[in-house]
């Protein structure tokens, strides 16, 4: 068998034509991967997504919106495992409280300075990977925390993706407000870090090509800008949210699944011109691709893991069912985004 480098350099001596037949022949492969089901207009599939991303074509994906491992090795088989288990690891149980025993959550200010290093690096591959395979133009939303923004912005950004700004998603996370440890009754007026009230999103785009406006953009790659919300109103950096209700951690009991009500806004605003594809790389039991069913768009999932990655299958249709709750919404906004919050083949 050939090495991958013997074929790349093949590949290079090709003629254009001959290059986009190849590209051509590797989405049909990706289309008929044994680890991969089709679900509505979406496709999933049960692989790394470092190893999967370099087989997909350049500039093919119109747009990304995940939600990663924030600190790398929290999915981890070993830090599962400790998390099964209740004990150790970088998975630790905040405190009971209203009478109710919390879910484990990770604990990044446990990072050490190699395990910071790594992180950064991780993302740094991560999105230079990402920049290949997204169009010119194309957007990328990604969940991270207060912790650890800086590194996964600064690291994103070295890997080809330009910063545009952050989303916020106001919830209350059940991180920070303790009182010092072991101390709490001596500095009972002290909290040691804020209350989170909030999860911040990077937005990111893949620089256009040279001299391109954002119209141009559009008409070429129909990508550029973001969509606007269904009432004509821009598209909001602060978006009113939720913990993930019961009724959707019934359907999927994945640690991080995120409420459809928030990613169904990220999802449609991601596809400036309501088509393309979004992409999560890291999609745990499948709740961005639930997003983009219920909002009509077509979406491509990827899970390591072989359980996250079945529940996903279960998870995807039912969760793309629900109709959501009609949060608050930012000042400026009115009622008409209703419609994002009623899947398509369910309104009505
Ligand atoms: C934070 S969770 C995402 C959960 C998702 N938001 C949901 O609602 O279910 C990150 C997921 O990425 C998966 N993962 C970690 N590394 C991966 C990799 N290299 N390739 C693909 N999936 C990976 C983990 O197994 C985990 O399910």
């Amino acid at each position: 068998m050939q090495s991958r480098a013997f074929w790349e350099k093949r590949l290079c001596a090709l003629s254009k034509e001959g290059r986009l037949l190849v590209e051509l022949l590797k989405l049909l492969l990706l289309q008929s991967d044994r680890d991969s089901r089709a679900i509505g207009n979406s496709r999933i599939v049960q692989r790394d997504c470092f190893d999967w991303l370099q087989d997909v074509p350049e500039n093919s994906i119109h747009s990304v919106v995940t939600d990663p491992p924030y600190g790398v090795k929290e999915y981890e088989p070993d830090q599962l495992a400790k998390r099964e288990a209740g004990s150790g690891g970088v998975w630790r149980i905040p405190p009971a409280f209203d009478g109710h025993v919390r879910s484990p959550l990770p604990r990044f200010t446990a990072l050490d300075a190699a395990e910071r290093a790594r992180l950064v690096d991780y993302f740094r591959r991560w999105a230079r990977l990402i920049t290949r395979v997204l169009r010119p133009g194309g957007h990328v939303f990604i969940a991270t925390n207060s912790f650890v923004a800086q590194m996964v912005y600064g690291a994103v950004a070295e890997g080809g993706l330009e910063f545009r700004g952050q989303v916020i998603r106001l919830v209350r996370t059940l991180r920070g407000g303790d009182r010092p440890k072991n101390a709490e009754v001596e500095f009972e007026q002290v909290s040691s870090l804020p209350r989170g009230c909030f999860e911040p999103w990077g937005l990111f785009r893949k620089p256009m090509l040279p001299k391109m406006r954002v119209s141009d953009c559009l008409r070429e790659f129909e990508t550029g800008g973001l969509r606007r919300c269904p009432n004509g109103l821009p598209f909001c950096d602060v978006i009113v949210s939720e913990r993930t209700p019961r009724q959707e951690r019934q359907v999927a009991s994945h640690p991080s699944l995120k409420p459809q009500s928030l990613l169904r806004q990220l999802v449609f605003a991601s596809l400036p011109l309501g088509t393309g594809t979004v992409l999560d790389p890291f999609m745990g039991s499948g709740s961005t691709i639930a997003a983009a069913e219920a909002v009509g768009v077509k979406g491509f999932g990827v899970e390591r893991s072989a359980e996250f990655f079945a529940m996903a299958v279960k998870a995807i249709p039912k969760l793309a069912r629900l109709n959501v709750p009609h949060l608050p919404l930012p000042a400026g906004s009115n009622a008409s985004h209703h419609s994002l919050f009623v899947p398509e083949k369910c309104a009505g």
